[in-house]
């Protein structure tokens, strides 16, 4: 899941994000709950462990023309589900008094046969999100070392905060992995190397040949996680390999997920194909319970439409095409992009102007965006491939901006 979540509604409702464990932390606070939290500011209170996130305002006023919220903000699929997927889902939701199955068996089952995988290397979690935790939980522990890229996806930063656990970010070149860099990087402490291939949010990728020559010459003792999350915005091909490589060597990891090519991101399904001795230990760092029936139900079904996800997937890829080519024509810097969404900089690359266009977004046309704010991306701007009118009126308030 995108780290910072956002409280949207039409006029009239402030819009703010926050990091999540804040966020969560925030809305549950009641007005008692919050004079207790201030006169305890004041008192001996418990020391926790986890340093806090920083708090990140971001569009802080109601739509001034009145108009609907468009959030292209969280790389989300911009389609609803599909009827079968819609039905599966109102069955489950009918059965909901019962236990979701423990260990998702007929997910597991379909999502084996479908990839050639043993059913039994597969795990399934509450997201991705949950299985990058779980993983790093089993292997990580506080005073360890995590090796990620310069600009890898931000949970894994959030995980290696959560675990006490040291993070050392190697430089990328043009924002793209450096291979021989991640390799040199890896000392005696580090336990696991997290890659996200393609990433978010440069939505860059290291090309394949790259991939596996890290996978090959990763010591033996290091984990080395995959993450696939647009994996099926390259291609299915492109997965299967990948998958190849956890089948290949005892130390790697590969996570995909329901939420991005399949759509299904507000039910929270993901999984990981893992070592077969690695399996036990991950069942054992997960919930029990952590992918809910409605959602195991909902993943199952919309594995059964692959025409479906592909021409859902190829109507992005076209998407992708057209707005790049527009926004470029526009004036805009657009990185070549191997996801569902756009990395893009204004020609001067200030990041004031980038501040600017994600506020005049936002005012004019009700579109939110995503503000890299990371180090070295404080100039871009990120947002999801949606529906061809959606970008659209992108394009066109991009356009006003830039007039
Ligand atoms: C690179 C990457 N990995 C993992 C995730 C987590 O996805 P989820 O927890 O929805 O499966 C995301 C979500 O944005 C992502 O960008």
């Amino acid at each position: 899941m995108c780290p910072e979540v956002l409280m949207q509604g039409r006029s009239g409702l402030t819009l703010f994000s926050v990091i999540v464990p804040i966020e969560l932390d925030f809305l549950s606070r009641s007005p008692r709950q919050i004079s207790v939290f201030e006169v305890g500011m004041t008192q001996k209170r418990p020391q926790g462990y986890i340093a806090p996130l920083a708090l990140r305002g971001r569009i802080s006023h109601a739509q001034p023309k009145g108009l609907p919220i468009i959030n292209m903000g969280f790389n989300e699929l911009p389609f609803g589900p599909s009827p079968e997927v819609a039905a599966a889902i109102d069955e489950a939701t009918r059965n909901a008094n019962f236990y979701g199955n423990p260990s998702c068996q007929a997910l597991r089952e379909e999502l084996g046969a479908r990839n050639r995988l043993n059913a039994e290397t597969i795990v399934c979690g509450n997201g991705s999100e949950e299985l990058l935790d779980v993983i790093a939980r089993n292997f990580v522990r506080a005073g360890d070392e995590i090796v990620i890229p310069e600009f890898g996806y931000i949970q894994f930063a959030i995980i290696a905060n959560r675990l006490g656990a040291l993070l050392t970010k190697v430089p990328e070149t043009d924002l793209t992995v450096d291979v021989d860099g991640l390799l040199a990087a890896i000392g005696p402490n580090t336990k696991l190397l997290f890659l996200a291939n393609p990433n978010n949010p440069t939505a860059t990728m290291l090309p394949e040949r790259d991939l596996v020559r890290l996978a090959e010459e990763m010591p033996r003792d290091v984990v080395l996680v995959i993450d696939l999350a647009y994996g099926e915005f390259v291609s299915f091909d492109y997965c299967a390999r990948v998958h190849s490589l956890a089948a290949r060597f005892e130390n790697i990891v590969v996570t995909r997920t329901f939420s991005k090519a399949y759509g299904l991101a507000g039910l929270r399904v993901g999984w990981c194909h893992a070592p077969a001795w690695m399996i036990p230990s991950l069942y054992a760092a997960r919930g029990m319970g952590s992918v809910n029936a409605v959602a195991q139900a909902a993943a199952l079904a919309s594995l059964r439409e692959p025409d479906l996800v592909q021409a859902r997937i190829g109507q992005i890829l076209a998407e992708r095409e057209r707005v790049a080519d527009e926004l470029a024509a526009l004036g805009l810097k657009c990185l070549s992009s191997h996801t569902n969404f756009m990395l893009v900089t204004t020609e001067d690359g200030d990041p004031d102007r980038a501040e600017a266009l994600v506020e005049h977004l936002f005012d004019d046309a009700g579109i939110i965006v995503n503000r890299t704010r990371e180090k070295g991306l404080e100039s871009y701007i990120r947002f999801s491939l949606s529906r061809p009118e959606h970008n659209s009126l992108l394009i066109q308030s991009v356009a006003r901006f830039q007039a």
